[in-house]
């Protein structure tokens, strides 16, 4: 492992550990050794994840004219999960170790090098016998005996009871074969042969109703977004909206990740932020505003014109969302993967992951895909149901064309089909049916879609304020001071009050007249214990970004003009300013909120 490796690693445990022993993030069933890939969020994890929320909402729904909320159910009729796609081809490609019947992810298997040692079977004293091919990567620096010890550990683990204590267990024809560069075909962890790849899907399965046979199945949902589409047409219906607008919702998902792993970043329970925004195709643009804007290097997308297509729409919530993640104090580590044709789903325009540097490496914080009109076509399809709208001023546009400019628009877009990279064009009387139906003003609306991870949101936000600063205290003795430098909206605790002494009522009456001032607006700590210098590097360590103290100047000891005011302490630069309390809220709830 690389020194920079190493350092990473080193972080990354400090952070788990800080967020144990803080209550931001605690090991599910930990008292009963855990549930793998699950985690539950204490005091302060809960409250910086509500900030979240709250913070992607706003900005998502309650800021904005054009987009509404949802709050849809986890489970599901399971004809959702079969006409998306997620029954059919939701799985990843996983290979299975040989020797312990592990499953790794097919892309998570870095190059390893060695030499195979194989083994023609094993068995032990008590019976039992294992009576297959085996073959295991000795690592280079591995010492035989240690390579068979460890052997013996994993098949013994792997058989349970019936195969008694690893060290009564005999290997059996051991041969050893040729040295490996650079191989992907044996498992990262054990070292046993991979078997080929094979699609798992991730689904939660679950039984809604009485039998428990297959006919109850359902899935815990894998995304929030397929319920979205699946109450368009009542959204659209009870908001008297007009396309464009869009429909998000912040809940609950479920994944079975074979390998979730870097601590809350893969999880099998997560929650997600998600929004479908519905667009006019293109089509419609060109008919209703004569043309469709192109994009250009430095466009302006701060304000939506009704004549974007699909690609600046994408643009414009790409950029939507980086401010976003500027506003929470992510800005300055995100970077952008712009998915390839070969990346893109068949019927997936554009897709953008905003990667976000975590210490094990730069990673997905979020998707936004331009996903045409697919989900809502397979809805249509699968239910039977419509999800056309009307558009009057298409129809009264489209009305104005001539047959000519008509069957030029279908002959471009005949053409469009034939030179897709993927997936099947559409047929020509598909084509030429789905123009008869746009003339008239009816389309099935596309759609751009931002989907976030609020865990990994979380994960994000702490990983990247965890700051490590050596002070050296009044006696000359170095510590190193944990400063988590939490973005002040998100922070879970905003402000820290502090009585210079507990031992004064009067400090004490006033900072808790102080605490109860600010405590309806915001979350605030009280805390009259330990020195003062201790209280604050408490409240640096979770990322509380102010501290008030109330003094004897506060109560007018050294002169009237100090009366009523506190030490206002900012955790960052920890330079101090002297506050009357009743400019308190105003100046904190500018910066928290
Ligand atoms: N509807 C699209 C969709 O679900 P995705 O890329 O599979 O797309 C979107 O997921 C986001 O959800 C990811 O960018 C990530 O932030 C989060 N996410 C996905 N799987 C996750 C997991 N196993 N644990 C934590 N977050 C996850």
């Amino acid at each position: 492992m690389s020194t920079d490796a190493k350092n990473n690693t080193a972080l990354m445990e400090k952070i788990v550990s800080l967020c144990k022993r803080r209550g931001f993030i605690f090991q599910s069933s930990e008292i009963y050794g855990g549930c793998g890939g699950v985690w539950d969020y204490g005091p302060l994890g809960a409250e910086l994840k509500r900030n979240l929320r709250t913070a992607w909402w706003n900005a998502m729904t309650r800021d904005r004219e054009d987009v509404l909320g949802l709050d849809a159910s986890i489970l599901m009729n399971p004809a959702i999960w079969k006409a998306s796609g997620h029954v059919e081809t939701f799985a990843d490609l996983m290979r299975e170790c040989s020797l312990t019947n592990k499953r790794v992810r097919a892309d998570h298997v870095d190059p390893q090098d060695g030499v195979i040692m194989n083994y023609t079977g094993a068995e032990a004293a008590t019976g039992w016998k294992l009576d297959r091919v085996i073959s295991v990567l000795m690592k280079k620096s591995e010492h035989i005996e240690s390579f068979r010890k460890r052997v013996r550990l994993l098949i013994a683990s792997n058989a349970g009871e019936a195969a008694g204590k690893p060290e009564e267990i005999v290997l059996l024809g051991e041969a050893k074969a040729d040295a490996v560069e650079r191989s992907v075909d044996y498992h990262p962890e054990t070292g046993g042969a991979l078997g080929p790849a094979r699609p798992f899907n991730l689904m939660l399965k679950t039984y809604l109703g009485p039998t428990a046979t297959e006919d109850d199945v359902t899935y815990l949902r894998p995304e929030t977004a397929q319920a979205i589409f699946a109450q368009f047409k009542n959204v659209f219906d009870a908001s008297r909206v007009k396309v464009p607008f869009g429909i998000c919702q912040i809940g609950k998902a479920f994944r079975n990740e074979v390998t979730p792993k870097n601590f809350t970043f893969r999880s099998r329970e997560f929650e997600q932020m998600e929004l479908e925004f519905f667009i006019k195709p293109d089509e419609a643009i060109e008919i209703i505003s004569g043309e469709v804007a192109a994009w250009s290097e430095g466009a302006d997308l701060s304000e939506p014109q009704a004549n974007w297509g699909w690609d600046l729409w994408h643009r414009y919530w790409v950029d939507q969302r980086t401010k976003f993640y500027e506003g929470i104090g992510l800005g300055g580590v995100l970077e952008y993967y712009w998915q390839t044709p070969e990346d893109l789903a068949h019927y997936a325009r554009a897709c953008v992951d905003i990667l976000c540097h975590f210490p094990f490496g730069t990673e997905e914080l979020e998707g936004i895909a331009a996903r045409g009109s697919f989900d809502l076509t397979a809805h249509q399809n699968a239910s039977g149901k419509s999800q056309e709208v009307f558009d009057e001023e298409l129809k009264v546009a489209a009305a104005k064309l001539t047959d000519e400019q008509k069957e030029a628009m279908i002959q471009k877009r005949l053409a469009a089909e034939q030179s897709k990279v993927k997936g099947a064009p559409m047929p020509e009387a598909d084509v030429r049916a789905w123009f008869e139906r746009l003339f008239k003003g009816n389309y099935v609306p596309h759609v751009i879609e931002p989907s976030a991870g609020l865990d990994r949101m979380a994960l994000a936000i702490i990983a990247n304020a965890y700051e490590e600063t050596e002070k050296t205290d009044e006696k000359g003795k170095k510590e190193v001071i944990t400063v988590l430098k939490l973005h002040p909206r998100v922070a879970p605790i905003k402000v820290g009050v502090f009585p210079l002494l507990k031992n004064k009522p009067e400090l004490v009456a006033k900072a808790r007249e102080v605490y109860a001032l600010l405590k309806r607006h915001m979350n605030v700590f009280y805390d009259e214990t330990a020195s003062i210098g201790r209280r604050y590097a408490r409240q640096d360590e979770v990322g509380t970004p102010f501290g008030i103290t109330i003094d004897f100047d506060t109560l007018g000891e050294k002169g009237p003009e100090l009366l009523d005011t506190v030490t206002l302490r900012h955790r960052d630069g920890g330079e101090q300013e002297r506050v009357k309390i009743s400019d308190l809220l105003g100046k904190l709830l500018a910066q928290v909120s």
